[in-house]
C-alpha cells in the first residue's frame, strides 16, 4: 500500500494503472481529492511520441484507465460517476466519483479479465468469431463512439493493406525508430529497473526476431537494409498478421475533442476486457490512422519527402474506408495462444501528484 492512500484507493489505482498505453508509456497521474473522488490527469512528458499527435493516444489511454476504475469499484459495489474537465488543452482530463450502490455490483470475472488483459502480438488462428461472442462484445457501447467489426475477407484485407502502408512509413522514419529503440526493453532486468517501454519478449517476435531487433539498432544499418527490402518485408509482416485473424475492428468518433478520444478509450477497454473474458486475443494496429491524421492535417512537415506517395495512398484508402469520422483505434481480434504473465508498470507512487 502507498502511505496516505486507503486500501480502496490503492486498489483503484492499481486497476487503473492496468490500462493499455502506447508503447507502454503510461501517461496517467491520479489526485485523490477525498476518499472517494480522483482527478485524473496526463503526464504528458511521459506521453512524447511520434504516434501521440494532439495527444490523442494519451486521451485514448486516459479513457482505458478510467473504464478500469469503474470495473474495480463496480466489483467493490461502486457506481462511478464521471465529469470531464472542460477541454483546453490542459492536463485535466476527468474526475471520477464513487459512490455506494450494490445495484451496480458486477462479477469478479469481470475484474479478472481486467487484471489479465495483455496485447498478444503473436499471429492468430484464422477462424471465425462465433456472431454471439461478437454481440456480447458490443454489449456496452458508449455513447458517441462507432465499432465496426470487420470480418469479411475483403474488408479484413483493404485493412491489412493499409496498416502494411502505415508499417513502411513507420519502418523507414529515423525519428519513429529512434523512439522505439528508446522504448526497447532488451532483457528482463532492464524491464525490473525501467518499468516503462516495451519489453522485447513480449513482442511476439520469438528469440531470433529478438535477436534481429537488437542488431536493427542503427538506423544506417536499417536504410541499408532497406536497400534489400527489409522495410517492405517488416510492413509484410504486420500486413499477414492482420490478414489471417478473426477479425479487425475499427473504432471511429464522429465529433473531435479529447472528451471523445477518452470516451473512445473507454470503449476500448470495455471491449478489450470483454474479449480477454471470452478468451479472444487482441492486438493494436492503429500506426496507419495516426500517421494519416498528422499527415492530414500537418502535411508533409515531419514527414520524409520519400513518404509523399505513401501518405498519398494511405488518404485516399482510409478517406474511402472511413467516411465520416475519425479513426481511433484499429486492432486484430481472434483466437490464439495466450500470452503468459503481464507488461511492467511503474511503482504506484510514481502516478501520485
Ligand atoms: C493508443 C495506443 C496505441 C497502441 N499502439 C500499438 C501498436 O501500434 N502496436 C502494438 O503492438 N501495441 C500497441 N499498443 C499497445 C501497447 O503497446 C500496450 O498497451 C503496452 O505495451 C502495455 O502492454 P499491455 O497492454 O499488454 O499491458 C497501443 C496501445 C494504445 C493505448
Amino acid at each position: 500500500m502507498v502511505p496516505d492512500m486507503t486500501e480502496f484507493q490503492t486498489r483503484i489505482l492499481t486497476a487503473a494503472i492496468r490500462a493499455p498505453s502506447g508503447d507502454n508509456c503510461q501517461p496517467w497521474r491520479f489526485h485523490f481529492e477525498s476518499e472517494l473522488l480522483v482527478r485524473v490527469s496526463a503526464h504528458f512528458h511521459r506521453a512524447k511520441s511520434f504516434f501521440d499527435f494532439e495527444h490523442r493516444a494519451t486521451a485514448l489511454s486516459i479513457g482505458a484507465s478510467i473504464e478500469n476504475m469503474r470495473v474495480q469499484a463496480a466489483s467493490e459495489g461502486f457506481a462511478t460517476e464521471l465529469a470531464y474537465a472542460v477541454e483546453n488543452g490542459g492536463e485535466n482530463y476527468a474526475t471520477l466519483t464513487f459512490t455506494r450502490n450494490e445495484a451496480m455490483r458486477i462479477s469478479q470475472a469481470r475484474v479478472a479479465a481486467l487484471f489479465e488483459r495483455t496485447v498478444n502480438r503473436r499471429p492468430f488462428l484464422p477462424m471465425a468469431i462465433h456472431p454471439s461472442l461478437r454481440a456480447q462484445l458490443l454489449e456496452e457501447p458508449v455513447d458517441g463512439v462507432m465499432v465496426q467489426m470487420i470480418t469479411e475477407r475483403r474488408g479484413i484485407s483493404q485493412w491489412a493493406d493499409v496498416i502494411e502502408i502505415g508499417d513502411r512509413i513507420r519502418y523507414s522514419h529515423p525519428v519513429i525508430h529512434e523512439e522505439l529503440f528508446s522504448k526497447l526493453l532488451f532483457n528482463r532486468q532492464m524491464a525490473q529497473d525501467v518499468r516503462m517501454g516495451l519489453e522485447i519478449d513480449r513482442l511476439g517476435v520469438g528469440p531470433l526476431g529478438a535477436m534481429l531487433l537488437r542488431w536493427l539498432r542503427p538506423w544506417p544499418r536499417v536504410q541499408r537494409l532497406s536497400r534489400w527490402g527489409l522495410v517492405y518485408a517488416l510492413a509484410r509482416q504486420s500486413g499477414l498478421l492482420a490478414r489471417f485473424t478473426g477479425a479487425l475492428v475499427l473504432i471511429t468518433t464522429g465529433r473531435t475533442g479529447s472528451q471523445n478520444w477518452v470516451r473512445a478509450g473507454e470503449q476500448v477497454q470495455r471491449i478489450w476486457i470483454k474479449a480477454q473474458e471470452l478468451g479472444l486475443q487482441t492486438h493494436p494496429m492503429p500506426v496507419a490512422l495516426y500517421l494519416d491524421q498528422r499527415y492530414h492535417t500537418e502535411g508533409l512537415n515531419d514527414f520524409l519527402p520519400a513518404h509523399n506517395e505513401l501518405l498519398q495512398r494511405l488518404r485516399s484508402r482510409i478517406e474511402s474506408l472511413i467516411p465520416t469520422g475519425t479513426g481511433v483505434m484499429l486492432f486484430r481480434l481472434g483466437w490464439g495462444w495466450p500470452m503468459r504473465g503481464q507488461s511492467v508498470r511503474l511503482p504506484l507512487d510514481r502516478f501520485l501528484d
